[in-house]
């Protein structure tokens, strides 16, 4: 028996949050459909292979999984294939091939002509001459019909020419000693030979190698204003002279704070005047500002990354793809560079990928995969006002009639700010800087109604709000904002009721060697003279959760104000309610199997009570004593309701655990046990103990909160429920 309340205990406080229910527990971000299924309706999803990729069955078990098209890493780049007239280099080209011929996979062709990794004997001959551009042609075209026809059968599209446009931020260049305005084009042996004819010959030669085939000029920082320009410029002129260009394709060589949506969907917009085909073909996203396809970056830093940057970068990931599907009329495939973190051309420290060097998925390749379409398209009313928890005078945060929240935070040299607050799974909202210098962010999507913590993390550190005020949670003052619920009434002031008033009782605590602090709900009339005598009353013993305090029941749970409401509506019998610190802040996650709440048990039985006793006008015996708590005041209920039923008569437990009749063992020690939890927690576990205890003969009641996950609204309305079956 000792066993089963120990897994309950576990079981109850890993519910306590989502983010502490993964603590120690591996997730498994690759469970679900493979990327390529999650976007059938959208485009093909690729991944850069090399040889190791396709001979260990894990990896080969990710690519089948979870792609539909396959670009070879280097195989196939002129300089490995073809590193000298007449020598083929098939081996590797061969078995990646095959590989995608057997298992049914696409291949994108890459690439067929390029400065780099080229085969640059083209440019010479015998005796190392430069050889005049019919001789390279030649050559160029022998080597394109070669590999072209090789493959074919395999591959759908061909990055036929690699980067020939210049980068931005070079206004002017030196030619022959002279500073002149920089060319539109890279200054390549190619272009020096041929000009851009090279480009038209390039995409000729293909075409009559493939009449079929997506035929795609691919180039690195297509986003850039500069390069934006001269890659529509040069491929509408190729076009208009009639050259075979089919798409353009976007490296996206990017990282976690670059490019902005905007900029992206620019590129995105312009390359759709002049393409019905954009592919984004080599994707990856740094987590250094560094970005672009040269190979003169940084390989990171051998450290573990912290979690801000994960989150950083799955937001990143996510509003790109969310741009990539709503531009998904002419993105056709998009192409991972390497499958894995360990795999990538930048270095495992930069761990630019959804996979990690173990090949395990991150978060991100969830993120990436369960997007919700319907998510896509919705845009927040624009009805947002301040929300009534603010500091006062301060406009943000905001909320709006649907429950979507809205930051702005002034934090002008900040490199990113991320509130906590999001949809489920992520790690919250990242905002980003406006025009103005000033940070600013909606959720994804409406906030469960209710009340919130929240913090900022500001380039990895923690901070409040400044615009809101701050409530005791995670062991300490957070933000907090509340999001209007339907039923919001029940914890709301009313001006036309008598009001209780809560007290703060400081008393010493022997057994912990300090002061400690309770807040002591009184209700309006406490302590009047009817009919010569004072009325005394039953009391309930109220707790807070872990990282909670004796303030968070009051504050945060409006504990006060649901008691006012429920006399004034003839609810319930008037009776205290005592808010006190339950202890559980030094308590440690991973040792939840050691929490007996022997210490709080002793600092509530044998100190506070006492004192409540004897302080106030209260009714004495187990029979005017209830026991109930959230989460982990939930575990201390069961606990301590448990080891001592002489104490309480009246147990709750609230998103906090169950009881199990033979537990117990007899109905007649309890009165009535309180049951409850949010339809986001574990609400079969709550419906089945109930039905459990009251076929066992046990007067017990269950609340499932509509809407609502671990958080406190769950908990008022729990509350409010139980309250009015108390001392009957
Ligand atoms: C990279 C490969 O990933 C590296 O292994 C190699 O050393 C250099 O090239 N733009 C491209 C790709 O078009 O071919 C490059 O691939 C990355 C930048």
């Amino acid at each position: 028996m000792k066993k089963r309340i120990m897994t309950g205990l576990m079981l109850a406080c890993l519910s306590i949050l989502p983010t502490m229910a993964q603590w120690g527990r591996p997730v498994d971000y690759s469970a679900g459909p493979g990327l390529k299924d999650a976007y059938k309706d959208y485009f093909t999803i690729g991944v850069a292979v090399n040889k190791h990729n396709i001979s260990d069955p894990a990896q080969i078990a990710i690519i089948k999984k979870q792609f539909n098209s396959v670009t070879a890493e280097n195989a196939w780049k002129p300089g490995e294939i073809h590193p000298k007239e007449g020598v083929w280099n098939f081996g590797l080209a061969d078995s990646i091939a095959n590989f995608c011929r057997e298992n049914g996979i696409k291949m994108r062709g890459h690439c067929l002509c390029w400065h780099s990794q080229f085969a640059d004997w083209m440019f010479t001959d015998k005796k190392g001459k430069p050889v005049k551009k019919e001789v390279f042609y030649e050559r160029l075209r022998d080597h394109i019909h070669t590999v072209v026809n090789r493959y074919k059968d395999v591959v759908y599209a061909w990055d036929v020419v690699n980067e020939a446009m210049a980068d931005d931020g070079r206004p002017f260049e030196f030619v022959d000693g002279k500073m002149v305005p920089a060319s539109p084009y890279r200054q390549s042996r190619h272009f020096k030979l041929c000009g851009d004819e090279f480009i038209a010959k390039a995409f000729e030669f293909a075409r009559e190698a493939d009449p079929t085939g997506v035929l795609i000029y691919n180039d690195y920082s297509c986003v850039d204003n500069g390069k934006r320009e001269r890659i529509y410029n040069m491929v509408k002129k190729m076009k208009e002279a009639g050259v075979p260009i089919d798409g353009i394709g976007m490296q996206g060589h990017y990282n976690i704070y670059f490019p902005e949506e905007e900029q992206l969907e620019k590129a995105i917009n312009r390359f759709k005047e002049i393409v019905n085909t954009i592919h984004i073909t080599e994707l990856d996203l740094r987590t250094n500002t560094e970005s672009g396809g040269q190979l003169m970056f940084s390989r990171g830093e051998a450290k573990p990354q912290a979690p801000y940057i994960g989150t950083l970068q799955e937001d990143q990931y996510a509003r790109l793809f969310k741009i990539f599907r709503k531009h998904k009329d002419v993105i056709k495939n998009v192409t991972f560079w390497n499958l894995s973190d360990k795999d990538s051309w930048l270095g495992v420290n930069n761990h630019p990928l959804p996979f990690d060097e173990n090949f395990k998925a991150k978060r991100s390749l969830q993120i990436i995969r369960d997007f919700d379409p319907v998510a896509d398209k919705r845009v927040p009313k624009e009805d947002f006002v301040p929300n009534p928890m603010n500091q006062p005078g301060q406009e943000y945060p905001m909320v709006n009639s649907e429950g979507f929240a809205r930051f702005r935070v002034v934090a002008p040299d900040a490199k990113s700010v991320i509130v906590s607050l999001g949809l489920g799974g992520r790690g919250g909202t990242v905002l980003r800087k406006d025009k103005d210098g000033v940070w600013t962010g909606t959720t994804e999507g409406p906030m469960d109604p209710g009340f919130h913590y929240y913090h900022l993390t500001i380039d990895g550190g923690v901070f409040n709000d400044p615009g809101t005020h701050n409530y005791f949670g995670s062991c300490r003052w957070e933000s907090g904002i509340e999001i209007p619920a339907p039923d919001q009434d029940f914890y709301a002031w009313r001006k036309d009721i008598p009001h209780g008033n809560i007290q703060q009782v400081n008393f010493w605590s022997e057994s912990t060697g300090k002061m400690q602090t309770a807040n002591v709900y009184l209700p309006y009339g406490y302590g009047k003279l009817v009919k010569g005598k004072q009325e005394r009353y039953p009391v309930l013993y109220l707790q807070h959760g872990w990282g909670e305090n004796e303030t968070s029941w009051p504050v945060q749970g409006k504990a006060g104000i649901i008691m006012d409401n429920l006399i004034a509506d003839g609810k319930i019998k008037p009776f205290i309610v005592v808010m006190a610190y339950g202890l559980t802040n030094d308590f440690k996650f991973g040792t939840i199997g050691q929490f007996t709440a022997k210490e709080f048990e002793t600092l509530l039985i044998d100190e506070l009570i006492p004192v409540i006793e004897k302080q106030f006008l209260t009714k004495e015996g187990k029979w005017n004593r209830a026991l109930a708590g959230l989460s982990m005041g939930g575990m201390e209920t069961k606990l301590i309701t448990l080891r001592r039923p002489e104490v309480f008569g009246y147990w709750g437990l609230l998103s906090g655990g169950q009881y199990a009749p033979d537990e117990i063992k007899d109905p007649k020690v309890v009165k009535y046990i309180f049951e409850g939890c949010g339809d986001k927690e574990n609400p079969a576990g709550i419906n089945k103990s109930v039905a459990d205890l009251k076929a066992a003969g046990y007067n017990a009641e269950g609340l499932i909160s509509e809407g609502t996950a671990h958080e406190f609204l769950t908990w008022r309305r729990c509350l409010y429920q139980m309250a009015q079956s108390l001392f009957k």
